[in-house]
């Protein structure tokens, strides 16, 4: 290498290597250093048990929904999606209402080490070091494996459900039969079935090109949802036995508003 390029490089390190969390909401992308952020949040220390070291642990660091407000996100909704992307690109995603549940401390160092150190961690065959950021949830107690430990954090994206399954969502003029159908399907069924292939993978997608009231009886339908295994043995559908006839005719008239909203492809 150029001695030039060598000393450039020396020189410029140091600025390239000041991590820094990226928050994005409402469009809008946001760098934040660690003193930056120490200027709109107090630093606060934390010990808990820690699934990912498998110790006690002491960390320093900040309160997850203070740095949230701070740093500009709106207030989150029920249906609202944290994306939270580290430096490898490894993105898992925290529901609203997981945060509702149990405080988050998004920390940055151990309590007894400098900023941006922590003790190596064994992740496969390597040893990782969690900086620069660290989620962690000092109340979860023996629920600490329900909620998401993600290290290694760069960046924390929101996404709102209302961008991210746009062609889900029926219009604005629909009835309160297909507003509360919509509901239902939002809370029971988009996980596992796409409508205009916004939504799960598991089931098949319900609305295009041919939407399912195209093709199956309304007596069918009713009769499957309750219980698919009435149907097809074994059938990966989970029975919605537990819906009452006026809530399957909610999800039935949401379907059928789909029908007027389908995608062309
Ligand atoms: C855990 C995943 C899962 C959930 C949740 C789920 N489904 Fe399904 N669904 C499936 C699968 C898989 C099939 C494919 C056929 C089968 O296995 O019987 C299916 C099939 C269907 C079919 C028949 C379509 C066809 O042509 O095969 C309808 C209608 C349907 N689901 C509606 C619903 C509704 C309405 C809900 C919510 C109340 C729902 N499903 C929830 C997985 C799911």
């Amino acid at each position: 290498m150029k001695l030039w390029l060598f000393l450039f490089s020396c020189w410029l390190w140091p600025v390239l290597a000041t991590p820094v969390l990226t928050t994005v909401h409402s469009g809008q992308s946001q760098n934040w250093t660690l003193s930056q952020l120490q200027q709109q949040l107090p630093v606060q220390q934390v010990s808990l048990d820690d699934p990912s070291y498998n110790q006690h642990k002491s960390y320093r660091g900040f309160n997850f929904a203070a740095l949230l407000q701070k740093t500009g996100f709106p207030p989150l909704q029920d249906d609202d999606t944290l994306v939270l992307t580290a430096s490898d690109g490894y993105a898992p995603t925290l529901s609203a209402a997981q945060l509702q549940q149990q405080q988050a401390m998004l920390v940055f160092a151990e309590a007894d080490k400098p900023d941006f150190e922590f003790t190596p961690l064994q992740q496969g065959k390597g040893l990782i070091s969690p900086a620069p950021f660290y989620l962690v949830w000092p109340g979860a107690g023996k629920a600490a494996e329900h909620f998401a430990w993600p290290y290694q954090l760069v960046k924390i994206e929101l996404i709102r459900f209302q961008d991210r399954y746009a062609q889900v969502i029926p219009a604005a003029g629909a009835s309160a039969q297909v507003q509360q159908g919509f509901a239902l399907f939002k809370q029971n069924c988009l996980k596992c079935h796409s409508i205009n292939l916004q939504g799960g993978v598991l089931g098949p997608e319900l609305n295009a090109p041919k939407n399912v009231t195209e093709y199956w009886q309304r007596h069918d339908l009713t009769a499957f949802i309750k219980n698919p295994e009435s149907y097809r043995y074994q059938s990966k559908m989970p029975a919605f036995g537990f819906f009452s006839d006026a809530e399957i005719d909610a999800v039935l008239a949401y379907l059928q508003q789909m029908k007027q909203q389908k995608i062309k492809r």
